[in-house]
């Protein structure tokens, strides 16, 4: 059973990988806690709400239901949430468990973070993307009309629990779009991860369980690492953008309707190598080989429309910028990257124009 210590100013806590976890719940909610408020979405509530249940026996709780969807992920929906909590009898003692995608989890962390002046909560992320990724690491927040997660708070969990047998109902394309976030991660830090990545990939798109779950441990360890030393943000957890700048860009330009986050990503991680190539940081091979690699858990939705043009402009605006200034994480071997800022407009409208048009 792999687990993760996160090693946080504000708390340390497990997060832990683990076939049928699940079935250990009560193990991590605090012996004197007061109601339990599950937050989660009707859909994986129907698929996974009884097994829950079953393991939270004796416990008091109420099940607080989120309609799902980035354009949900709101304030509105905070509010909603707080009322519940208030109309089901919540108190400082209460425990918010966030139960669903990363959507869920952003927003219940967030709801936890601020009910009260904060609660705790407790993460058990329900697909591969908030398994790797979003539930691990306290980040939480909502969406705000001029973009996503403009309001949002540090909240660390209790603990995150990982149980790859929930990814069972996920939808093939969810999983593969999670799956480029395990590669990314194998890029900017790991290079045993990214050959069993690069190696293994039909295997693991079939979903074989020993694979699933060391690939999961090996990205959860990464993120771990990552935002133990270095938990707000500095130059360490910028590392876990790479993909991210030109992948935000794609997202928006698209209203985040075209793309799953983990496939505007992955095209984000080819503009990004394509950009280290121009930038002659990267060995060819390195670089045949991230596309490669990414080409095996395609097909991607195609992004060739798209104007690069338009996609420049918005690197401007993204939350990450620093005083105007876009900075790229960008691989300099599989398994380094480096932090790169002041790049040339021109060569970032070529790397894109190239990445885009392959
Ligand atoms: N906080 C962070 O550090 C961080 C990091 C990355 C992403 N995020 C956020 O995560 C969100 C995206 O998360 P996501 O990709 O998980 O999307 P999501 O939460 O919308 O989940 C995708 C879909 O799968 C369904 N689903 C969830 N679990 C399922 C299961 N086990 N079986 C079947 N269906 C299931 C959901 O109801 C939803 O319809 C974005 O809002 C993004 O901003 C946050
Ligand atoms: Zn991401």
């Amino acid at each position: 059973m792999p687990v993760f210590e996160v090693k946080t100013a504000q708390r340390n806590y497990s997060a832990v990988v683990e076939r049928g976890i699940l079935r250990r719940v009560r193990e991590y909610i605090p012996e004197r806690a007061g109601k339990l408020f599950i937050v989660t979405t009707r859909d994986v509530w129907e698929l996974h709400g009884t097994a829950l249940e079953q393991h939270l026996s004796g416990a008091e709780y109420k099940t607080l239901f989120f309609p799902g969807g980035e354009a949900n992920k709101r304030l509105s929906e905070m509010e909603n949430l707080a009322d519940g909590m208030l109309a089901g009898g919540a108190d400082r003692s209460s425990v918010v468990i966030g139960f669903g995608g990363g959507i869920v989890t952003d927003l219940a962390g967030f709801a936890a973070a601020t009910f009260m002046r904060g609660v705790r909560v407790l993460q058990i992320p329900t697909t591969l993307l908030a398994q790797v990724d979003a539930a691990v690491g306290g980040k939480t927040g909502v969406n705000l009309a001029q973009g996503k997660n403009l309001i949002g708070s540090f909240h660390q969990p209790l603990a995150v629990l990982i149980d790859p047998e929930l990814l069972a109902t996920l939808p093939p394309r969810e999983y593969r779009a999670g799956l480029f976030e395990v590669i990314k991660c194998g890029i900017i830090r790991d290079r045993a991860l990214f050959n069993l990545l690069d190696s293994c990939s039909e295997t693991l798109l079939s979903f074989d369980p020993g694979l699933v779950l060391d690939s999961i441990a090996a990205a959860v360890r990464i993120k771990a690492e990552v935002v133990s030393a270095d938990e707000r943000e500095g130059d360490l957890r910028r590392i876990l953008n790479f993909g991210h700048t030109v992948g935000h860009a794609i997202e928006a330009e698209t209203a985040y309707v075209r793309f799953l986050h983990g496939e505007a990503v992955a095209w984000g991680m080819l503009a990004a190598t394509k950009l280290a190539e121009l930038l002659h940081l990267l060995p060819d091979a390195d670089a045949f080989a991230i596309r490669r690699c990414i080409c095996r858990y395609g097909p991607l939705p195609p992004a060739a429309d798209l104007d690069p043009a338009r996609l420049v402009a918005r690197l401007g605006s993204d939350k990450k910028t620093v005083q105007g200034s876009v900075h790229f994480v960008l691989p300099t071997a599989i398994g380094c990257v480096r932090i790169i800022s002041g790049v040339e407009r021109e060569l970032i409208h070529q790397a894109i124009s190239l990445a885009l048009r392959p």
